[in-house]
């Protein structure tokens, strides 16, 4: 399957950064500035264009593993009196899972090790205690860029920001920062350098840094990509844990049941795994609440569909424009009474109408921290009633119940990044 990799990346990012800012309080458009200032640097330190693309992305996942990390200090603290990690223990654990989840990215180049040490300071302090000449470039690259991003504010341009960077990078050469790298930045990094980072250059400097590349990918790379972004989605609320990668592993299922191409499956997967992406929007308060929504908090939780389309709307890339249908409309009722579009049967394709029925049969099923899943028989029983209602459709909940009532084993590819 043909797809631009980095134009997925940088469309998700908005909602990477909506992560970093609720945990880290970085500043909006973190991902791309950090991407578009190690490119800046990367073409300087004589990087190739290939290692330059990688980079991009590699800067757009540098924190994958936040919502990851987030849940697994929440289970720490509960089994330790409420004590947290330590900030070096929570720093090494986002290197050390964010390099396990891209380990089965179809990057370009060799990337090993580039997000396990992209905390390393030059001299050896950082949470590995490597030195610079013991990593990979790649990774001390990306270290400056998310330091200067999360020292200064470039959101808009404050033209005395740049003496002030230059300073920066200067009186940390050897401690944080090699001397080559410092050195390569404070020669290369211009007033038109800092222009292109504000928010309204930004997007516009990293695409056409990187170009479109419509590469082909197999299936299982594709799936690998899905999954890594559903993992992202699904650890933000521990409520929810196994969500997306649910859905898009019966999308898969049902594909094979309608007999799509195999194109159309892969796809399909990847719409899947994308559906939810639009919660990475929605605060913590109300996706990890104990208790139930009240009208207002329900009405903030909605708008995560109209997220998911907000955010994969701007992937320019034909071949995706589908996808980006199959996944923002999983909320919508044949009736019009579904969300964020009101769209009616008329407007929602058989695709469209299967991603409803394949989330809301993965909602019923799946186990909860607070409620067990309903087994197969309960939960069609209550999507019949949805469809007695004019909410989804019936063809489709009768093949869902022929599809997952055998129990058989579907040929759904899985990634392997948990392995
Ligand atoms: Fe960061
Ligand atoms: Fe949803
Ligand atoms: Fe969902």
């Amino acid at each position: 399957m043909k797809i631009d990799l980095n134009e997925i990346l940088y469309s998700v990012s908005s909602g990477l950064d909506a992560v970093e800012h609720e945990l880290l309080n970085v500043r909006p458009g973190h991902c791309k500035r950090i991407a578009a200032m190690s490119i800046m640097l990367g073409k300087n330190l004589g990087l190739s264009p290939d290692e330059l693309i990688d980079l991009a992305a590699f800067s757009i996942l540098h924190d994958n593993a936040l919502t990851e990390v987030n849940q697994e200090e929440i289970e720490y603290r509960k089994y330790n009196n409420g004590e947290c990690y330590s900030v070096q223990d929570y720093n090494a654990r986002r290197c050390i899972i964010g390099e396990r989840n891209t380990k089965f990215m179809p990057f370009r180049t060799n990337n090993r090790d580039v997000l396990l040490l992209h905390h390393e300071n030059a001299d050896g302090s950082g949470p590995q205690g490597r030195t610079y000449d013991r990593t990979p470039i790649k990774a001390q690259i990306i270290h400056l860029a998310d330091t200067i991003d999360n020292t200064y504010d470039l959101t808009s341009t404050n033209r005395e920001n740049h003496g002030a960077i230059i300073y920066f990078v200067k009186s940390n050469a050897g401690r944080m920062f090699s001397r080559e790298i410092s050195d390569t930045f404070c020669k290369s990094f211009k007033m038109k350098h800092l222009v292109s980072l504000d928010v309204t250059h930004v997007d516009n400097y990293l695409r056409k840094a990187t170009k479109h590349f419509n590469d082909e990918y197999s299936a299982q790379e594709v799936v690998n990509l899905a999954t890594l972004l559903a993992r992202i989605v699904d650890y933000k609320s521990h409520y929810t844990c196994k969500h997306s990668t649910g859905v898009a592993e019966k999308c898969a299922a049902m594909a094979d049941f309608y007999n799509f191409s195999e194109e159309k499956r892969t796809k399909y997967y990847l719409a899947g795994a994308l559906h939810d992406i639009g919660k990475l929007m929605i605060s913590n308060t109300i996706l990890q609440k104990p208790s139930k929504l009240n009208d207002y908090e329900y009405e903030l939780m909605k708008q995560h569909a109209y997220y998911t389309y907000d955010i994969l709307k701007h992937i320019k890339n034909k071949n995706m424009d589908d996808i980006v249908l199959w996944s923002s409309h999983h909320h919508e009722k044949l009736n019009g009474t579904g969300y964020p579009f009101g769209l009616k049967e008329d407007q929602l394709s058989h695709e469209e109408r299967l991603m409803t029925c394949c989330d809301i049969y993965q909602a019923l099923t799946e186990e909860r921290a607070y409620k067990a899943g309903f087994p197969h028989e309960q939960a069609i029983s209550i999507m019949r009633e949805m469809v007695i209602k004019g909410e989804i459709d019936n063809n489709i909940v009768n093949a869902i119940d022929s599809v997952f009532s055998q129990n058989i084993k579907h040929n759904v590819p899985t990634t392997s990044i948990l392995m």
